[in-house]
């Protein structure tokens, strides 16, 4: 080994002189220390491979200090120097973790032979352990390229589905306008046609929307920075948004309020975010005669916010993929309703992203609720 460091640790210091002198013409450093403290501090100080220790010293004994040795670090090699070695001392030595017995007096061959061995099973302990970090290292990398693997297929099969969804509404105003086009619309049913058109390309303009506030979701994974948010002001205007919508549709709109309700942290316009996809849904999927009601209130020491209608509800099977992109369940699809299903995977991302939870309770036919926590943010806004 080279540039090997050797401590010697013995109250007789002619012993650890003669030890110097007899290693030093093979270019090993050695040092001195007379007492077990001193030998402990020059150990915490660090560098040395290997120690040569006296067993019995006034106050401490060699083999009590190879455990401390080893815990500072377990590779340092351990000689034991005794003027009388049993086999029991031997056993007890080794049993904590002594490497060799020098037994006094020794000659300098004997010194060699066992230091030299010792720094040789140094080298391949060190040698061991770097190749375990290595393989350690080898295999998080491992683990990390099946993560990305993972995400880029996901990814991949996004970019379908989302081409896929983009290509629909397009490919029905092309259809549309050929058909005008090649004269087989008279001229009193164009405006229908181009009516057709017209939801088609707001469809269209709606997945756009829906797909860029994803996307900034996503790609901005720094979020922009949070202050504190009154989740009860924005929804009073967002219910107010969808106040004549339900009025058509003869729907009751409650708000259930509990008072002093905290704020939560994140950014305005995405919580606003929320509560449009949630109670737009619940306006969607409700037919007339029915009634939406969104309840806000505190429950250890989170912000619990709850949609709940009176509508279709969610099919059991299916409400486990309710919260990913493009999903829309069997009944609503029947519907026949616009939507891209990208609203619920934009909700889930921003409560997410505020550290917080969605569920949904539902049976078919028998409504839905849709079940938010966020935490409550209790300092004053001042602060
Ligand atoms: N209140 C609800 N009642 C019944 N089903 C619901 C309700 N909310 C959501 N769903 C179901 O979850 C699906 C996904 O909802 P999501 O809001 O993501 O999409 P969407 O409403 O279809 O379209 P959009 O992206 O335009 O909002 C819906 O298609 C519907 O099947
Ligand atoms: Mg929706």
């Amino acid at each position: 080994m080279d540039n090997a460091r050797i401590l010697v640790i013995d109250d007789e210091i002619g012993i650890c002189e003669g030890i110097r002198r007899a290693l030093a013409p093979q270019g090993l450093s050695v040092d001195i220390a007379t007492s077990g403290a001193e030998g402990m501090q020059k150990i915490q100080s660090g560098g040395y491979d290997l120690t040569l220790l006296d067993i019995m010293m006034p106050g401490v004994s060699g083999i009590d200090l190879i455990a401390e040795i080893h815990r500072h670090d377990p590779e340092i090699v351990c000689i034991i120097i005794t003027g009388y070695a049993t086999v029991e001392l031997a056993v007890q030595a080794i049993k904590q973790g002594a490497y060799d017995f020098l037994t006094k007096p020794f000659s300098v061959d004997d010194l060699s032979l066992a230091v030299n061995h010792g720094l040789e099973r140094r080298r391949l302990s060190l040698e061991a352990r770097r190749l375990q970090a290595i393989e350690a290292e080898a295999r998080r990398l491992n683990e990390e390229k099946a993560r990305l693997e993972e995400l880029d297929k996901a990814k991949r099969q996004f970019i379908r589905l989302v081409t896929h969804e983009m290509q629909a509404p397009v490919a029905a105003i092309q259809n549309y306008l050929q058909l005008i086009l090649d004269g087989y619309v008279p001229p009193e049913n164009q405006p229908e046609i181009i009516t057709k058109c017209i939801a088609r390309a707001q469809e269209e303009m709606d997945l756009i929307a829906d797909l860029l506030e994803l996307g900034q979701l996503q790609v901005l994974a720094k979020p922009v920075k949070p202050v504190p948010v009154h989740l009860e002001e924005l929804l009073v205007t967002v219910m107010d948004n969808f106040r004549e919508q339900a009025a058509r549709k003869n729907l009751r709109l409650d708000l259930n309020l509990a008072p002093d309700l905290p704020p939560v942290m994140g950014a305005p316009e995405r919580f606003k975010s929320v509560w449009t996809n949630l109670i737009s849904n619940a306006v969607k999927y409700t037919p007339p005669g029915g009634a939406v009601t969104v309840s806000l209130r505190v429950e250890a020491g989170n912000i619990i916010g709850v949609v709940s209608d009176t509508g279709i509800g969610i099919p059991a099977g299916e409400q486990a993929h309710l919260f990913s992109e493009f999903f829309r369940a069997t009944n609503a699809k029947e519907l026949d309703l616009p939507g891209t299903g990208l609203g619920l995977a934009i909700v889930r991302q921003i409560i997410a992203a505020a550290g917080g939870k969605i569920s949904v309770e539902s049976e078919s036919g028998r409504g839905a609720r849709f079940i938010f926590s966020l935490p409550a943010h209790f300092q004053t806004e001042s602060q």
